[in-house]
């Protein structure tokens, strides 16, 4: 190679660099030219952390959200909403507001609103009231940012048609009876209100502020409980031949369920099998006549939930057999997948990558084998459901989480983004 060719090569090197960064920061600019200011949303963000910060404080679990709905209700009312109807589900609260350019669908947005029973550990401020009770899974930040869309949104108006406030109860354990989100839809919510779409939104400790992810498809797994109760012969510790000692039975097959994920299981399909609890003898030196010990299985698809149910059956019995005792077996089927709509799912990633642009916006984030009862309103409607960063707090259900306020204006923006293009004309 001459070095006329070197100089020319290298000069052509240099402009088709040069292009390309002009081509990238334009298309950067044009990007950003159409993304959202989060700016608007900042008024709403100092109010709506005061009520985050007053519904951490105060915590109620389940269906038992006296407080918590009084007052989401009065906050509405506050937005100049009327249709508001309370008492849904026990403490469920729907408020419609109508947007002001004319006839167009109804669109649902979902918050949840319990806490958790877990002594808080987190040292703010603005801690639970209530021992042993906190908000530790952020719902009071999930209910802080649909007041702040449902006050921007009721202040200008600007869409067509409906949109369906929906603050649920319950998600995180329905106290011995269903989850908020089935009894909600059970009680009639989407056909009452003509809803036919829903959307919701939960926070994600670990990815940063301003970001969120989604994926197309099962977004969260299903939730199946069991419970094992294995029944021997008890007796006294020091002659166990005299016994059909149980805690040896289950601890096989504790063991033996590690093998249905293991061994029975194609490796690039997902299951879970966690056995959590184990209760036994009160003393040290009883052997008991049974053992109950109980679990969750998690999986993505339908046949798994099939094959779990069976096989951890077939699995005890078998254990157990071999020893003499026997097993009584209870499969509850509880939440069911979690499955983002195709095209409810593209607008929701359209809102987030109108907020905060493309490359904030993991639109193939790998699904999470934790479950969640909006799986009950999307099995009822098409719609989908998004994680919004909440920075690097502790996980969710652990004792010094806590809602990162920042999260805040995005969550509010990414709502009213998603109604107003939704139902924009
Ligand atoms: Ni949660």
């Amino acid at each position: 190679m001459s070095r006329g060719d070197e100089f020319g090569r290298r000069l052509a090197d240099l402009s088709d660099r040069m292009l390309k960064t002009r081509h990238s920061s334009l298309r950067n600019g044009l990007e950003e030219m159409d993304m959202q200011s989060i700016d608007k949303y900042r008024d709403i963000q100092a109010e709506a952390t005061e009520w985050r910060r007053y519904l951490h404080q105060h915590p109620e679990l389940d269906y038992r959200l006296e407080n918590t709905a009084r007052f989401v209700a009065e906050k509405l009312a506050s937005f100049g909403i009327n249709h508001i109807e309370t008492g849904i589900a026990k403490t469920g609260i729907v408020a419609v507001v109508q947007g002001g350019r004319g006839e167009g669908p109804t669109i649902g947005l979902r918050a949840d609103m319990d806490a958790l029973p877990i002594l808080e550990a987190s040292n703010k401020p603005w801690s639970s009231t209530t021992a042993g009770q906190m908000h530790a899974c952020g719902h009071d930040g999930h209910t802080a940012m649909l007041l702040g869309a449902a006050k921007y949104l009721a202040a200008t108006r600007d869409f067509k048609g409906s949109i369906a406030l929906i603050f649920q109860p319950a998600e995180e354990d329905g106290y011995g009876d269903r989850l908020g989100g089935q009894k909600m839809v059970e009680a009639g919510i989407m056909e009452r209100y003509g809803i036919s779409r829903v959307f919701g939104m939960h926070n994600f400790p670990g990815m940063d502020i301003g970001k969120f992810g989604i994926c197309h498809g099962p977004i969260m797994a299903a939730q199946d409980d069991f419970e094992i109760i294995v029944k021997g012969k008890g007796g006294h510790a020091s002659r166990p031949h005299d016994t059909i000692d149980p805690v040896v039975i289950a601890a096989q097959i504790i063991i033996g369920l590690q093998t249905l994920v293991s061994r029975q299981t194609n490796p690039v399909e997902s299951l879970v099998i966690s056995v959590t609890r184990f209760t036994g003898s009160n003393s040290n030196t009883v052997i008991p006549d049974r053992v109950g010990m109980a679990g969750t299985v998690r999986t993505l698809v339908p046949g798994l939930r099939d094959f779990a149910e069976k096989q951890i059956a077939t699995t005890a019995q078998g254990i157990a057999r071999i020893y003499g005792a026997e097993v009584d077996f209870d499969y509850q089927r509880y939440v069911p997948v979690t499955v983002n709509h195709p095209d409810e799912t593209d607008s929701a990633i359209a809102a987030a990558r109108r907020l905060v642009g493309p490359s904030s916006v993991d639109d193939k984030l790998r699904v999470r084998m934790g479950s969640e009862d909006f799986a009950y309103m999307l099995e009822a409607r098409p719609g989908a459901f998004i994680f919004i960063g909440n920075g690097p707090t502790a996980g969710v259900h652990h004792p010094a989480y806590d809602f990162n306020d920042e999260a805040i204006p995005y969550g509010i923006g990414y709502w009213v983004n998603l109604v107003e293009t939704e139902l924009g004309s």
